[in-house]
């Protein structure tokens, strides 16, 4: 019989429905939710009696009283580190939502404490399991793309005031960052995943509409390793409503566009040399998910039980967190100095985590 593994959650606030749900209306095979935590306690009262299990207001009781093989970290970004490093001692795997941390000194502590304890460090980057995204990874591992000329991903969402009003911390730099960080971390990962390793990136931005200390809208341009080009396009300053959250690949063996507002929806798959099954792949591989998380935190959690049931390969770990997480602190390093900016680098004038 297969094991059943124990979630527990450290922080009740808004994305704690989205895992609360999932974990605690059993569509996860494998996993079920045993215990809750939020420093306030309604908030944790409000989904511990929701789903019938104990609530905490002190996350070590929790982990002392309860029989957890897995924490999940949802509390606010810059709280992550903290989190993940005080929780690492009890030797259970850690799922952290993203982004991982704001500073790669944290994120490099986070991994530290894990590996010291035998604990798994998950980072949650739903839209890598999204259909249309797994087929695309497929297709560039069959190499069908040949030379990689251009990838391109846009962000255009809505956040109006009252979004960022909801809590003190939300664009913050000590806590938060703007929409490069919290929004479009997923996009700026996936670009990377799929165009490989970044040489140099040259970046701007302006806080257009929100009344916030970071950005919210920015541009940027990256050179590949590969030679190829690429573009980040990134804002909540969109009116009404969320437009757009899509990632394009070119090559020159083809063309993938994955549209919709949450890289959902297949819109062009079209290459040199056609494949068996490409015919209908744009209808199979379209899913309109009910909000701009997307469909993919089920099929993140599925892989989370996968990797340490089966033990699966490890595919977003600490390591994989922290690449994107550089690929952002050098972007605002080029926002900040107005320069392009070479990776592996050490930021010197980074807002991000409050450090500078
Ligand atoms: N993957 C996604 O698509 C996605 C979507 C939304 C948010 N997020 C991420 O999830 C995180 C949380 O975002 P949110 O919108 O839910 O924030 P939120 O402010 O609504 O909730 C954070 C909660 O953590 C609690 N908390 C803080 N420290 C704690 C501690 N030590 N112990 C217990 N509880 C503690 C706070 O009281 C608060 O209720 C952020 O890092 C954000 O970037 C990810």
């Amino acid at each position: 019989m297969v094991k059943m593994l124990n979630f527990a959650l450290v922080g009740c606030g808004r994305i704690a429905k989205r895992h609360s749900e999932l974990l605690g209306h059993g569509q996860i095979q494998g996993a079920q939710l045993v215990a809750v935590c939020d420093l306030i306690e309604a908030k944790a009262k409000k989904i511990g009696e929701q789903f019938s299990v104990p609530y905490f207001i002190d996350m070590h009781q929790m982990m002392q009283s309860e029989k957890v093989d897995v924490v999940v970290v949802l509390t606010e970004s810059g709280n992550h580190a903290k989190n993940v490093v005080d929780l690492a001692k009890y030797g259970k795997h850690i799922v952290v939502e993203k982004p991982m941390a704001l500073t790669l000194n944290d994120a490099d502590a986070m991994i530290q404490a894990c590996d010291r304890n035998g604990a798994k460090l998950f980072v949650v980057k739903q839209n890598r399991f999204n259909v249309p995204v797994v087929k695309l990874r497929e297709a560039l591992e069959q190499g069908r793309f040949g030379k990689l000329v251009l990838g391109t991903v846009r962000v255009r969402w809505c956040r109006p005031q009252d979004y960022y009003d909801q809590a003190p911390w939300r664009g913050t730099w000590a806590m938060d960052g703007g929409v490069l960080t919290n929004q479009a971390s997923h996009h700026i990962d996936m670009l990377e995943w799929m165009m490989g390793d970044v040489e140099s990136v040259f970046a701007r931005s302006t806080t257009a509409l929100a009344e916030i200390e970071a950005e919210d809208t920015a541009v940027v341009t990256i050179k590949f390793r590969s030679g190829a080009l690429g573009v980040i396009e990134a804002t909540t300053a969109t009116r009404p409503k969320d437009l757009e959250g899509s990632i394009s690949v070119l090559g020159e063996g083809g063309t993938v566009e994955i549209a919709g507002f949450a890289v959902n929806n297949m819109k062009t798959w079209s290459f040199v040399e056609s494949m068996p099954g490409d015919e209908g792949v744009m209808e199979r591989c379209s899913v309109n998910p009910p909000n701009v998380y997307g469909f993919g935190h089920q099929a993140y959690y599925e892989y989370v039980v996968d990797c340490i049931s089966n033990n699966g390969p490890h595919l977003v770990d600490g390591l994989v967190g922290r690449k994107s997480l550089e690929l952002i602190n050098a972007i605002y390093e080029s926002i900040e100095t107005g320069r392009e900016v070479h990776l592996r680098f050490r930021p010197k004038y980074c807002k991000l985590g409050g450090t500078f």
